[in-house]
């Protein structure tokens, strides 16, 4: 078993078992036992279980359990334009792709395509929490929401918000706050009537951005907020011709933070996503909110929007997670995310000025030092992303009362000839000789990984997934 212990440190479990009850909990963790039948006469002993009552999965040598991955911030119907994006930057891009592509999913025959088989495809990809933007249509998003719940993937589903006329198109926007506020209570009724305690799917409050809302609509989904406790999601200075509009369409704020924090909606239960050219100020104030922020640095790269600064956002106290934000970023995958989480810190890094003189030496260790490393963004996509929604102490590790939300993966194993047979195809890219340390191990598997790694997934104890 392989998890975060801190942001810096991965945990290695060597020879555990860890026994999970029917509610999906995981009720102990056993260390150094021998083989599955000593772990299971200790677990047995403890719990007072029978040999008949329980399944058992036995990650093979070679093969280890890893926390189920959160994704912090994903468009669902935008899932059927993975990958297109061509050389558009934000603005262009949700005129030419994003609005018609979302408008088309009222056809719901449409939306059960799409929707079915994004949720598929993030949970085959190790994705167990999903932090779903949806449309402005109400029957396509309650049907993302029932599809969440009966193919197993934790998630919390939002009803895009957006009835300011200035950028919306015509065809595709809300006639007023009250539309807005109506058609979002009718989601979280939905998801109510399908899932009482928001156990496994839960609505979340999602105004578009802020150009895409009223004053209005903004004050009413912060009052449902305090109503009801739900969790908000939007995004924020993701671009520069967005942060332009803002400033114009909001003349009464100092900031693009100050325009979300004047209508209620920064809140701890808030994920911001991107955060790209965020001010020291602003950063200061979500810090200080206990909002969260979401980086997605696929998207960040597609779209040219900028490099996000993780290291500074957590320098300032914020909590950060991983978003795939697809099809902003072209792919669904967290593993991805956590990839180009760290290869975008290294452009963060490369971007530092290193004067000549006296400051050089200080440059240079500020360069090192905004890297971040393979522990860190493994962290960004368990633990960091758990904490952004609030599930900290559910999900994100192994301890004992957490759940189940796991995936167990498998690194190809290079045999004594070094041949590549059609069961290595299968295993994906990462070969192990069977010298590396764990720690290279999981070094080969963030940069060369894929979901063909990843052979089983389980949510709250159900398994969500299986690779042969
Ligand atoms: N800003 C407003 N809408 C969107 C969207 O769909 N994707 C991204 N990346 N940014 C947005
Ligand atoms: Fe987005």
């Amino acid at each position: 078993f392989v998890h975060s212990r801190t942001q810096q440190h991965l945990e290695f479990l060597h020879n555990a078992a860890v026994a999970v009850d029917e509610q999906g909990k995981i009720v102990s963790i056993e260390r150094d036992v021998a083989d599955v039948s000593e772990a299971k006469e200790r677990l047995f002993k403890q719990l007072g279980w029978s040999e008949a009552e329980v399944d058992v999965t036995e990650a093979a040598e070679g093969q280890f359990f890893f926390p189920g991955f959160v994704d912090t911030h994903i468009h669902a119907p935008q899932y059927a334009n993975a990958g297109i994006f061509g050389k558009s930057s934000l603005l262009d891009w949700l005129e030419t792709y994003t609005f018609p592509l979302e408008a088309s999913l009222s056809d719901l025959p449409k939306a059960r395509r799409v929707y079915s088989r994004c949720v598929r495809r993030t949970l085959s990809h190790g994705t167990t929490t999903a932090t779903y933007y949806a449309t402005l249509d109400v029957a396509a998003t309650n049907l993302l929401a029932d599809l969440c719940l009966s193919l197993g993937q934790r998630a919390f589903v939002g009803r895009a918000c957006m009835d300011d006329p200035e950028i919306n198109p015509e065809y595709y926007r809300d006639a007023d706050a009250d539309e807005t506020l109506r058609a979002t209570r009718q989601t979280v009724d939905h998801v109510r009537g399908i899932d009482p305690g928001f156990d496994l799917v839960s609505p979340i409050l999602t105004p578009r951005f802020a150009p895409s809302c009223t004053r209005e609509a903004m004050a009413g989904l912060a009052q449902l907020h305090r109503e009801t406790g739900l969790p908000i999601q939007t995004h924020i200075s993701e671009n520069l011709g967005e942060m332009q509009l803002v400033r114009r369409m909001f003349p009464e704020a100092d900031s693009y933070a100050a325009v979300y924090d004047k209508y209620g909606l920064l809140t701890p239960k808030t994920v911001l996503a991107h955060a790209v050219h965020i001010s020291d100020a602003e950063a200061s104030l979500i810090a200080a909110k206990g909002s969260k922020i979401s980086h997605c640095p696929c998207s960040n790269t597609c779209l040219t929007s900028g490099p996000a600064r993780v290291r500074w956002m957590w320098d300032k106290g914020i909590d950060v997670g991983l978003g795939t934000d697809m099809s902003g970023g072209y792919s669904p995958s967290i593993l991805e995310a956590a990839r180009q989480a760290a290869l975008v810190s290294r452009h963060v890094a490369m971007g530092i000025h290193v004067p000549q003189g006296d400051d050089a030496a200080a440059a240079e260790r500020e360069k090192e030092r905004v890297k971040l490393t393979v522990e860190e963004v493994l962290y960004l996509a368990t633990r960091g992303g758990a904490r952004c929604v609030g599930l900290q102490d559910k999900i994100g590790g192994f301890e004992i009362g957490m759940e189940w939300d796991a995936q167990l993966v498998s690194l190809s194993q290079v045999s004594d000839d070094g041949g590549l047979e059609e069961q290595d195809d299968n295993d994906g890219f990462v070969d192990v000789f069977g010298w590396e340390s764990w720690d290279d191990r999981i070094a080969k598997w963030l940069y060369n990984g894929d979901d063909r790694n990843t052979k089983r997934v389980w949510v709250k104890g159900r398994l969500v997934h299986r690779r042969n």
